[in-house]
Formats: structure tokens, sequence, C-alpha cells
């Protein structure tokens, strides 16, 4: 597994990570023994970089996570989020540093950790500075429960400002062949100040994969199911789009969502693609985009195939989306 660094200065991490959103009934129901053979699956590859979230399944994410670092907290790049919390049936976020320091006490226990190695604020919340909720996560690098700081879904600006409060490692937004947004500035931001990118959805929440060619396909709490993106004439649309990746991958003898994968490792050296699935099989087969080589003219094939603007839909469901700055 190809290596990359965790901000200016953190350890190596492997150039994929392993995201367990899904690990918490997100797209369809999970299974936890099959779960944790996933997760188990991931460290057997050689991919230590694994990302959950206080609000993934109300803390049963964490949870299950624990089972694992229970033996193997050692070989894991642990990282979790803060900052999204669902009130009324709507995503709020909470930037305040009362919420920091609560949140970070209840990930420590859930994971049955003493620290975290990336503490990420899932969503700058709108009524609090930026330097404000960073400045108390450097509290918590400074009283050992956070190795490193991150941001998700962020601006440029706020990451710069951000940066003038505490050093930050890692940017977490999603991107990939049907999500653009990064490219319009917060991927150079990154590259300038020397913090990783973690690229969430690679396989634009599984269409990259070819497995989705119509809604039927979606199990019926899957929350795909509420998101533009995956309804109606768009989804025909972005499926053609997938049909033209998948012809690409057919030719080159990898699976479409490995050239997916691969295309993201390929765009800049500094990003690590974060792909979910509940099946230990995929998450093996996920891991070999990693050794999938691609020159310049099949970049330029793969980008002409799924150009930027084609995809149709927004990603989320509005009273999520309204939350994203990037
Ligand atoms: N910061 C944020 O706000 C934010 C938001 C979203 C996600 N994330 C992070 O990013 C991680 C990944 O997000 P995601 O799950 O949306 O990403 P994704 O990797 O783009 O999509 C996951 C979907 O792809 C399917 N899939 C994966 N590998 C496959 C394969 N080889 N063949 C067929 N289908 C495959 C999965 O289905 P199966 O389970 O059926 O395999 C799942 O439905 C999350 O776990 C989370 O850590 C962060």
């Amino acid at each position: 597994m190809q290596r990359r660094r965790l901000g200016a200065d953190g350890p190596e991490i492997s150039a994929l990570g392993f995201g367990l959103m899904s690990l918490s009934s997100t797209y369809g129901p999970s299974e936890d023994e099959e779960s944790l053979r996933a997760i188990h699956r991931a460290l057997d590859c050689g991919i230590d970089f694994l990302d959950t979230a206080e609000i993934y399944g109300g803390g049963h994410n964490e949870r299950l996570l624990s089972e694992v670092l229970k033996e193997r907290r050692d070989e894991v790049v642990l990282a979790t989020k803060f900052g999204l919390q669902l009130a009324d049936g709507r995503l709020q976020a909470n930037g305040r540093p009362d919420n920091v320091r609560r949140a970070i006490d209840g990930s420590l226990e859930r994971l049955g950790v003493d620290h975290v190695d990336l503490y990420t604020l899932h969503r700058k919340d709108p009524d609090v500075p930026i330097e404000e909720t960073v400045g108390t996560m450097g509290d918590l690098v400074r009283a050992g429960k956070v190795r490193q700081v991150g941001l998700s879904a962020i601006a440029p600006d706020t990451l710069r400002r951000a940066q003038t409060e505490h050093p930050i490692a890692a940017v977490q937004s999603e991107y990939s062949l049907f999500t653009r947004t990064p490219e319009e500035g917060v991927l150079d931001a990154c590259e300038e100040l020397g913090v990783t990118f973690v690229a969430y959805s690679p396989l634009g929440r599984g269409m990259l994969t070819g497995a989705i060619r119509s809604g039927d396909d979606l199990a019926e709490q899957d929350l795909r199911r509420s998101t533009p993106r995956f309804q109606g004439e768009s989804l025909e649309e972005n499926v053609a789009l997938v049909e033209r990746v998948c012809e690409i991958a057919a030719e080159k003898g990898v699976e479409p969502g490995q050239l997916a994968l691969a295309w993201l490792l390929h765009r800049r050296g500094f990003i690590v693609p974060l792909f979910g699935t509940r099946k230990p099989e995929r998450v093996a087969s996920n891991a070999e985009a990693a050794s999938v080589s691609l020159q310049a003219d099949e970049m330029a094939r793969i980008e002409a195939a799924v150009p930027p603007g084609a995809v149709r839909g927004a990603a989320l469901p509005d009273f999520m989306e309204c939350l994203n700055e990037g």
C-alpha cells in the first residue's frame, strides 16, 4: 500500500483510507459482524487510516470500532469527527468551545482509547468564529487527547484563518469524478499550506462502481433515495456517465471503482481517498486501486468521460447540503 503524510509533519498513513459511516446503516442496513470483518480486512490490506464520527449511528459507529481497537489500536491511525448534531430532524453545526470539550470525552469513552490521532470539525458552525473552535481543538492537543486537528467541508478562507490559530493537518471534503468542488480552491490552499486532503465519498457514494443502475438498487431506508443525484432523470443521465467509466475500466482490466480511486490518487500527491463499504471482499478489491497506474493520456480520457459540471443533481439532500462551505 502506498503511503502519504498526514499534515506537514504528522505520521505516514495509507494512501487509501477506510470510512466507517455506512457501517451504521446510512446506505441501507448493515450487520455488525460483517462490519467488524470489513474493518479487520482493511487493516490486513495495509489500510491503517480509519475514519468515524460522533454522529454516525448516534455513537454506534465509534462503539463498533472500539471492538477492533481493543486488539489492534497500535495498527490504526484513528480519526473521528464532531460538531454535527441532529435536532428535530435537521442537521445543526455546533462549534462552541463547550461542545468541543464535551464531544471529545464522549468519543474517547466510546472508542475506548486515551487519544485520537486526528480530530476533525465535521462542519463549521456559522455562528462561531473558526478561530474559537480551532483554538479549543488546539487545547485538546495540548491536553494529550488529540494528536492532530482537521476540518471538513470548509472554504479556503476558513482554512487559512484556522491555520493561524492551530496547525491543520487535514481537510476532509467530498471529491470524486462526480463531485469536483475542491478543484475550485480548497485543493490549492491545502497544497500551499502542507495540509493533507482527505477525499470523502470518492466512489460518488457508490455510483462510480457501476453497481447502481436505478433507484430500485437502493434499500428502502437508504439516505441516497432522498438525494437529487440518485433520483429520476438525473439518475438516468448520471448512470450513462458511469457507463463511460465502466468502458475505460474494462479496457484496462480493472473495476470501475478501482479506476475512480486511482484517478484521485493520481490527481495530486497529498490526496487520500476515503472510501466506504460494508463488505470485506470489497474492502480488499478497493485497496488494490493503490496499485493501479495511470498514464497522462488515461487520466485525460477518464476526465473527458465525466467532465466537470456533467453530473446532474446535488450530492446531498437540501437539509444536509446547506452546511457545506466547500
Ligand atoms: N466529512 C463528511 O461530512 C463526510 C460525509 C460523507 C462521508 N464521509 C466519510 O467518507 C467515507 C466514505 O463515504 P461513502 O461511504 O459515501 O463513500 P463511497 O466510497 O463513495 O461510497 C460508498 C458506497 O459504495 C459502495 N461500494 C464501495 N465499494 C464498492 C465496490 N467495490 N463495488 C460495489 N459497490 C461498492 C458501498 O456499498 P456496499 O456497502 O454495499 O459495498 C457504498 O454504498 C465515510 O465512511 C465517512 O468516513 C465524510
